[in-house]
């Protein structure tokens, strides 16, 4: 078991009708002027921006709007929101909506007091030193953004989707309300659960063997999702479900399921590159890669996706060799990809085999030209990434 260290400093208001406490805690925050940033139109829909503005408004705190930040969201709209929080002072950004406005809002806290362009941090030429506080009112339980030291941005010169990573990124607050979720399509409720059990799995596919604890909370968060995801994709407005779904988002990516382990990332870091390739869905990405990467990985440690075959997915203990049992474990979770309508192969996700050229872009930018690799249960050099795209 590996020593850590754990840090998760955001205040969770979780339940109906937290949305409506933001003013005040936003002024417990003592932000003085806001920057209101959201997406495309589903927070305007359901009515949820005029209830934050009205509790802004009636708690005294002046703010300013920025939306239209799209999935996968770009640099061009960060760069835009750090020249209105300039010229209006703002010294305060609430996030209203998933983790593409979250992590938009977080890239403007850093962009807003540095001098140079924002996209250096993402392409660490440059490491952020102070930061305006960055809260949200969450509407879709997926990226975990709500509790993580992550941002996620995407550059259209050049189709790259880069990462950055500090703890100032870590919201102040997190208001969750499950009833906010009910509006969400199916689509987008199989991919959140897919990210939030792949942030799980990441970690969970470890060589540290004797954490007990994290592997017990982990396999109950895989295994909940599971149930959850049925019991939602059937009856939208089940509050308990959703409720399941969205706490869990949060514990699965706020590093409680890391503790003791190291995390591999790899499924992650290939889908980066499909995303900024095709502009697709992440938690969809991954559900397509995933299966290509555990049978490339898997002998390196087969008890350990043993373990998840039966602990998880179900799978009878009763095969010859854990080998096998891995296997069956890893066609299980294939399954219950298509169960949920994700995809389990690129063309499923984009429609098309992907070409050579394609793969090879991908695997080009991904492995820094074949100077770097990714993975911590196996290291996967280029070629590897080429044969896992394939
Ligand atoms: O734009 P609107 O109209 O709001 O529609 C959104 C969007 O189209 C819609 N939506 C959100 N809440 C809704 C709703 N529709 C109906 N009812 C609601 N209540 O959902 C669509 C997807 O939203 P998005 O924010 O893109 O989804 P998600 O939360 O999955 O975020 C994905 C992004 O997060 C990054 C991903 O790479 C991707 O860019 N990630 C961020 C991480 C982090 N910061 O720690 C970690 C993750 O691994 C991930 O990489
Ligand atoms: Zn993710």
């Amino acid at each position: 078991m590996k020593d850590f260290n754990y840090y998760a400093p955001t205040e969770v208001v979780f339940g109906r009708d937290s949305e409506s406490k933001v003013g005040e805690l936003v002024r417990k925050y003592q932000g003085t002027k806001v920057l209101v940033h959201y997406g495309g139109q589903s927070a305007e829909r359901s009515g949820l921006l005029d209830t934050v503005f009205h509790s802004l408004e009636s708690n005294g705190i002046d703010y300013v709007k920025l939306g239209g930040v799209v999935p996968n969201p770009r640099v061009a709209k960060v760069r835009e929101g750090i020249a209105l929080c300039r010229k209006e002072h703002v010294d305060f950004i609430l996030a209203v909506g998933g983790g593409s406005v979250i992590d938009s809002a977080k890239a403007i806290a850093i962009g807003v007091p540095y001098e140079g362009d924002v996209w250096d941090f993402y392409l660490r030429k440059a490491v952020a030193t102070t930061c305006l506080p960055v809260a949200t009112v969450l509407t879709i339980p997926a990226a975990g953004s709500e509790m993580s030291n992550g941002s996620v941005i995407t550059n259209d010169e050049g189709k790259l989707k880069k990462d950055y990573g500090t703890d100032m990124f870590r919201c102040k607050f997190a208001l969750m309300n499950p009833e906010l979720t009910f509006t969400l399509p199916p689509y987008q409720t199989a991919c959140g659960v897919v990210d939030i059990m792949m942030h799980t799995m990441e970690r969970y596919f470890s060589h540290e063997d004797d954490m007990e604890v994290t592997d017990g909370i982990a396999e109950s968060i895989l295994r909940t999702m599971k149930e959850m995801a049925f019991k939602v994709l059937h009856t939208p407005n089940d509050y308990v479900s959703r409720a399941q779904i969205m706490w869990a988002g949060s514990l699965a990516h706020n590093d409680l399921t890391g503790c003791g382990t190291v995390g591999d990332w790899s499924t992650h870091r290939l889908e980066h590159e499909l995303s900024g390739m095709f502009d697709v869905a992440h938690g969809a990405g991954l559900a397509s890669i995933w299966g290509s990467w555990a049978r490339a990985v898997y002998k390196m440690r087969p008890t350990r996706f043993a373990r998840f075959a039966v602990n998880v997915m179900g799978v009878s203990n009763n095969f010859n060799s854990p080998e096998q049992t891995a296997l069956a474990g890893i066609e299980a979770m294939e399954r219950f990809y298509h169960a949920i309508d994700m995809p389990i192969s690129i063309p499923e996700l984009i429609g098309r085999p992907a070409t050579e050229e394609e793969i090879l872009t991908m695997a080009r930018i991904c492995s820094e030209n074949d100077s770097y690799s990714i993975g911590a249960f196996k290291a996967l050099n280029m070629q590897d990434m080429v044969e896992i795209y394939r």
